[in-house]
């Protein structure tokens, strides 16, 4: 595995291998690999001669410094887990790399509404930092293919229209959602959770099972499933921020004749804020 830092080792590697006709997929991540990015890795074997996998803890996406600072960092066990997986290239960017001219001076790309809605308005701003940082990696790496998780489901929906709306030759895959024997959907910030809190955590994706189950069944009382799966999760200790029925293609509200639905939830409990969605065929 060949393992880069700069962009002029980046596309000196990357011009070979086009020049050899091999055909590239990235896989973007913070680091802190769990085999929810390795299904990733995965799938992207399936669309490329080439995987290139990024590890970059993106400090224009964090709300606040100390939830940056704390973000978990396992380089060395990243690398040996890449190494197996049999991945081409690790890009393991600076952040001056990224943002020469610095992060409150970076040219900054934000995909409107979608951006701000659900985990847009109580993070405000953390979508930007997405776009922004995966059109710069995009703009670096120049993939064929892009490879984003169903667990971050609003994540990969904006960078869908970003990709679409700036006419970018990428194609977009999307894995699906890698999970504990449980159901809990494995996550970096899983690890901030106590013995507790862990018992509980499963309720989040249990609670979505519902809604899936009363949807397929007929209901069609969006906001009557919402809120009793709120209710539900709030008196088992979460801390809800929200549980939202849509659309699936594109997280617009449905009329009752949608087929394909995805429910999308996101909750505290205690340090941890996890989020969860499932896609349902009605
Ligand atoms: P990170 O949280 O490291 O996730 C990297 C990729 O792994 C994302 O596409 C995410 O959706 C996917 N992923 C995480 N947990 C998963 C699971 N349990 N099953 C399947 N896929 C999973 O998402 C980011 O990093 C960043 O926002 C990034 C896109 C790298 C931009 O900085």
């Amino acid at each position: 595995m060949n393992i880069v830092t700069t962009v002029d080792e980046l596309r000196q590697q990357l011009k070979d291998w086009r020049q050899s006709g091999d055909h590239t997929a990235l896989v973007p991540t913070m680091g802190n690999l769990h085999q929810g990015h390795m299904g990733l890795i995965e799938l992207a074997r399936e669309h490329a001669e080439r995987i290139i996998v990024s590890i970059f803890v993106n400090p224009t996406q964090f709300d606040d410094d100390s939830d940056f600072e704390r973000y978990p960092r396992t380089l060395d066990r990243d690398k040996a887990r890449l190494k197996r997986a049999g991945v081409d290239m690790l890009f393991i960017p600076e952040v001056d790399t990224m943002y020469p001219f610095g992060t409150d001076n970076a040219t900054s790309v934000s995909v409107p509404i979608l951006g701000e809605e659900f985990c847009g308005s109580s993070r405000p701003g953390h979508f930007n930092g997405v776009t922004s940082v995966v059109n710069r990696l995009f703009s670096l790496v120049q993939p064929d293919v892009a490879i984003f998780g169903q667990k971050d489901y609003q994540q990969q929906i904006i960078i869908r229209r970003m990709t679409e709306d700036l006419s970018l030759p990428i194609r977009i895959v999307t894995g699906e959602t890698v999970r504990d024997d449980d159901g809990l959907a494995l996550s970096s910030r899983n690890q901030y959770l106590t013995e507790d809190e862990r018992t509980i955590a499963p309720k989040l994706y249990a609670a979505l099972q519902v809604i899936g189950n009363e949807l397929q069944a007929g209901k069609r009382d969006y906001e009557g499933l919402e809120s009793a799966a709120t209710k539900e999760l709030n008196g088992a200790g979460f801390e809800v921020d929200y549980v939202e029925i849509r659309r699936a293609e594109n997280l617009n509200p449905p009329n009752r004749d949608c087929d394909e639905l995805v429910v999308l939830a996101a909750a505290q409990l205690g340090v941890a804020r996890l989020i969860d969605n499932i896609v349902v065929s009605v």
